[in-house]
């Protein structure tokens, strides 16, 4: 099955998705984690998105999309997609659907991540990830075993560049007038389905549970 997460930044996307992903034997497809892996590597993609990234703003349709074409196409995507932070306008939300036509399959489910905006900036700032996992930890709420080094690898933790109260602002901003349209067009498909992401960690895990084992 194909189910796409949809949310503010830091509604806990990227941390329930590797769960999901791992019961569902999905493939975890996350522009941000691809965006930023790009940028990293220095490629022409990472170039064009890095500054674009870092003011909080939308990166052009064009370019997530070839992302997630290309990725989708891995055999190990054969079994599903879970998708996190695309579709993000509804250009991508309408090119997903063809994307998925060609295959012959559809998305089967859409998962609202709903919270109120003034939780945000505690989740943002004390948000450490590993990069080369996309793990991502909280100082407070799911912090590493030791400060700033990843349980798994002992590799260093860091802070995301666009972790900070003022660029914070503008992805809100994006979100709002940019991807919470989206929302009503799963709706009319009937296939949006809201948890409340306010709730613990593992709380939200179990909500989201309730929602995939149920018959699809
Ligand atoms: P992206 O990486 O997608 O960032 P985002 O959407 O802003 O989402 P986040 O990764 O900030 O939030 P999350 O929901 O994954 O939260 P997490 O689980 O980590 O995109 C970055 C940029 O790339 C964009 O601004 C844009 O420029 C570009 N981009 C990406 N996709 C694009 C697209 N499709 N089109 C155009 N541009 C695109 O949790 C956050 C923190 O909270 C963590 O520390 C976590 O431990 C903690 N936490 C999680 N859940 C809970 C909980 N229940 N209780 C307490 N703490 C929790
Ligand atoms: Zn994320």
């Amino acid at each position: 099955q194909n189910i796409v997460l949809i949310g503010p930044p830091g509604s806990g996307k990227g941390t329930q998705a590797p769960r999901i992903r791992d019961e569902l034997c999905l493939c975890h497809l996350s522009t941000g984690d691809m965006l930023r892996d790009a940028v990293e590597a220095g490629t022409e993609l990472g170039k064009k998105a890095k500054a674009i990234m870092d003011r909080g703003e939308l990166v052009p349709d064009e370019l997530v999309i070839g992302l997630i074409d290309n990725a989708s196409k891995s055999p190990e995507c054969d079994r599903g997609l879970l998708l996190d932070g695309f579709p993000r306008t509804d250009v991508q939300a309408a090119k997903l659907d063809n994307m998925l036509k060609e295959k012959g399959t559809t998305i089967h489910k859409a998962i609202e991540f709903k919270v109120n905006d003034d939780i945000l900036i505690e989740r943002v700032e004390g948000r450490r990830v590993h990069p080369p996992s996309g793990r991502t930890y909280h100082v407070k709420f799911n912090p590493p075993k030791v400060d700033m080094i990843d349980d798994v690898t002992g590799e260093a933790l860091i802070q995301r560049k666009d972790d900070n109260a003022e660029v914070l602002k503008r992805r809100m901003t994006a979100y709002h007038n940019q991807t919470a349209p989206i929302l009503q067009y799963y709706q009319q498909r009937s296939i949006l389905q809201s948890i409340d992401a306010m709730q613990k960690i593992g709380q939200v895990t179990q909500q989201l549970d309730e929602i995939l084992y149920k018959s699809i």
